[in-house]
């Protein structure tokens, strides 16, 4: 019994191995021919690629506008903001505010401070809640040492460990054309240099000086960042009054300033 069904499988497999050995081509060999389809399935079906000509609609294209008024929804925004509630997130998908996804206003001009508010996600005239102006430095400050500070340097002086080796100078935050009201002290300018590099004279190469970041920084962080940068300025400012005077000792201790009178800790 079992012998006969060994051969029964022997037969089943060399019936159903021969064709195959017949088509099969040689591996490796380049043909000009066509493929053979032995199960076409939808191989061939009329079908439009992207970007493709059409006669069927009037304007002679394949790919259609969407429907007028239709809602992008459905993709994922973006996915440096998983920090936001997807509520949140929607606004995103529309990007109908210039003042927060490009910093400027409606004639063009850079805006003076961060739109706190829609950047926070919250409607016009909404309280801030507590701690969430600071929760945005802090994200700021993340991103910044994550993204800025290698050129930038900690401080904001432009003497990070890539900048002093960079092509192009690098500038210092805490010069007054950087201060609100300098120059290009407008928060919307500070975001727009982080969403698209500073451009290189015109031909030169590279074309930029300082690179974009909007494939890495959102417009969201891009804001958190220049909240930061403002942080930072403030820094430069402070005098040793500014610090409660709890802490007060402890700095000046760690500058070697004073002797402190009770001994070191
Ligand atoms: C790879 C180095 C590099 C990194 C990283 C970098 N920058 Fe710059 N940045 C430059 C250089 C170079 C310039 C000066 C360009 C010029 O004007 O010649 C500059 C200029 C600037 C300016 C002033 C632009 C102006 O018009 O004067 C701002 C603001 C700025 N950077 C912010 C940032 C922020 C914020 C980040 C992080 C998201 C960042 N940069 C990351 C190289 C860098």
């Amino acid at each position: 019994m079992t012998g006969a069904r060994s051969i029964f499988i022997m037969l089943a497999v060399a019936t159903l191995a021969l064709p195959a050995g017949l088509t099969a081509g040689c591996r490796g060999e380049r043909t000009a021919k066509r493929p053979r389809q032995f199960f076409p399935g939808m191989d061939d079906q009329p079908k439009y690629q992207p970007q493709e000509a059409s006669t069927f609609f009037a304007d002679g294209r394949a790919m259609r506008e969407p429907v007028a008024g239709a809602v992008p929804f459905g993709a994922r925004p973006d996915e440096h903001d998983e920090w936001l509630p997807v509520g949140r997130q929607r606004r995103d998908f529309l990007k109908a505010d210039d003042r927060v996804y490009l910093g400027v206003n409606a004639d063009g001009s850079y805006v003076e401070t961060i739109p706190v508010r829609a950047v926070l996600g919250l409607a016009e005239g909404e309280p801030v809640p507590p701690g969430a102006v600071r929760a945005l430095i802090e994200r700021g400050q993340d991103r910044y040492t994550i993204f800025c500070i290698v050129c930038h340097g900690g401080t904001g002086d432009g003497k990070g460990m890539v900048g002093l080796q960079w092509s192009y100078n690098l500038p210092n935050f805490h010069d007054p054309q950087y201060q609100p009201g300098g120059e290009k002290g407008q928060d919307g300018y500070l975001f727009h240099v982080i969403r698209n590099g500073v451009a290189n004279a015109p031909g030169a190469q590279p074309p930029l000086r300082m690179p974009s970041y909007a494939e890495r920084v959102s417009e969201r962080d891009a804001w958190a960042i220049v909240a930061y940068l403002r942080a930072l300025q403030e820094t430069d400012k402070g005098e040793i009054a500014d610090v409660p005077a709890a802490q007060r000792r402890d700095l000046l201790n760690s500058r070697g300033a004073t002797a402190p009178a009770g001994g070191t800790n």
